[in-house]
Formats: structure tokens, C-alpha cells, sequence
């Protein structure tokens, strides 16, 4: 019994190694329907895990003053998803998604994470008008909605 116990742990373990670089272009977006909802019909619905939960918590905050657009929502609907971001925050991944002065960065693509991940991509690439904006994640990867961000599923608009 103890021996069945160990030798299925050291199984799981071995697993968890062999299939951990494959998950790194993996972003799921955990299921909440009321986060794709609102928050993915002007935009994809982002990977939760690309922003510290203290970022999150600033832009849910201000959104009425969404990046040019009103986005609010009534108080309970804000705080569903603010909580859902909150609990799915990102961490290991991205770390402190702050900038130089500590205060939380509300834009996924002005982290350092992001910037690094992108550091092949030219400045007149994300200009272009298929792209227009680094936010626009699904322009390049065609599957962003599936969570997928591998590199074959990433086609460029010229
Ligand atoms: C009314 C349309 C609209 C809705 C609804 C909306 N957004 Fe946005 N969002 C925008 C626009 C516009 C931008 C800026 C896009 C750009 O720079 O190209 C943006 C950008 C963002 C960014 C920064 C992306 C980046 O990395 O540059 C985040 C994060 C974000 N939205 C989160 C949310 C969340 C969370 C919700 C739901 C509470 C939401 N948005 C709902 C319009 C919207
Ligand atoms: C101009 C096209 C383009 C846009 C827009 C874009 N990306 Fe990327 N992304 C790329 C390229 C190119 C790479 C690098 C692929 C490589 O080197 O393996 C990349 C890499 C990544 C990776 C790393 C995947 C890995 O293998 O580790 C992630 C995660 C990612 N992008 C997320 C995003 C998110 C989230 C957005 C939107 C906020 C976004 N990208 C917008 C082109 C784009």
C-alpha cells in the first residue's frame, strides 16, 4: 500500500516536469461567464494570470475611465469579476506587474513579462491596421480565445 502511495506520487511528479515547459504558452482563461461576458465583447477576454492582483483590483476600479471607453458596470457585476481577477491573478508568471515608481500597471502589454515575450516583434509591426495595438492579442495568435499563445498558432498580419 505505502509503496502503491510513493510509486504514484513519483509518477505525478515526473508528469508534472515532462509536461511544464509545454503549459508556458498555455493560458487558460479559468471558466466564469460573466468575466467573457463583459469583458471580452470589445476585446478577448485577457489571460487573468498577466496581471497582479493589485492591478487588477486598479482597473476594476476605474472603469468608467477605460483606456478612452466607459466600461462600468453595476456594483454587483463589478465585484464578481473583481474578485474572479483577483483570485486568478497572475504571480508566478508575470511577478509584481508594477512600474518603476510601484504603482500597478493596468495595461498587460506594458509589463515586463509581455515585453519580454515580444521582444522579436518590431515597433511598426503592432501599428499595422490589421494589428493596431499590442492589446489586440488575437490578431497574432488566432487562438488567444482557446488560451492557446504557442508559436504555431501565431500568424502575423502583414
Ligand atoms: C466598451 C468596451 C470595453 C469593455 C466592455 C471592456 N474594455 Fe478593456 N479595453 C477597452 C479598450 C478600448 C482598451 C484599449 C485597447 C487598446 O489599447 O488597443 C482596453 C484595454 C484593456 C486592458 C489593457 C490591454 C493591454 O494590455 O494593453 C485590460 C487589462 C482590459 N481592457 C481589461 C478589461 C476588463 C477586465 C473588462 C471587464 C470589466 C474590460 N476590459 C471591458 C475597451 C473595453
Ligand atoms: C503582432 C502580433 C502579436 C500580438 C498583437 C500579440 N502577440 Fe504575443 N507573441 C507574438 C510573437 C511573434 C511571439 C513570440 C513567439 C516566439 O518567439 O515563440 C509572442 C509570444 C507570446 C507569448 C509567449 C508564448 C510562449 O511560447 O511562451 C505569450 C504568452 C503572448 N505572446 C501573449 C500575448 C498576449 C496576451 C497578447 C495581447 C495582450 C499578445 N500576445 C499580443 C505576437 C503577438
Amino acid at each position: 500500500m505505502e509503496n502503491a502511495v510513493k510509486t504514484h506520487l513519483t509518477l505525478a511528479a515526473l508528469l508534472a516536469t515532462l509536461t511544464l515547459p509545454a503549459l508556458a504558452d498555455r493560458l487558460p482563461v479559468p471558466n466564469h461567464p460573466l468575466y467573457r461576458e463583459e469583458c471580452g465583447s470589445c476585446h478577448l477576454a485577457y489571460p487573468p494570470q498577466l496581471l497582479d492582483a493589485h492591478s487588477w483590483l486598479q482597473v476594476m476600479n476605474g472603469l468608467d475611465k477605460h483606456f478612452g471607453s466607459d466600461a462600468s458596470l453595476d456594483e454587483k457585476r463589478r465585484a464578481a469579476i473583481a474578485d474572479f481577477l483577483g483570485r486568478n491573478a497572475g504571480g508566478r508568471k508575470t511577478g509584481v506587474t508594477a512600474d518603476a515608481k510601484g504603482q500597478p500597471l493596468l495595461r498587460i502589454s506594458d509589463t515586463a513579462y509581455f515585453q519580454r515575450k515580444h521582444r522579436e516583434v518590431d515597433a511598426s509591426v503592432w501599428k499595422r491596421p490589421a494589428i493596431k495595438s499590442p492589446a489586440n492579442c488575437a490578431a497574432c495568435h488566432v487562438n488567444a480565445a482557446a488560451g492557446d499563445y504557442s508559436e504555431r498558432s501565431i500568424r502575423i498580419p502583414k
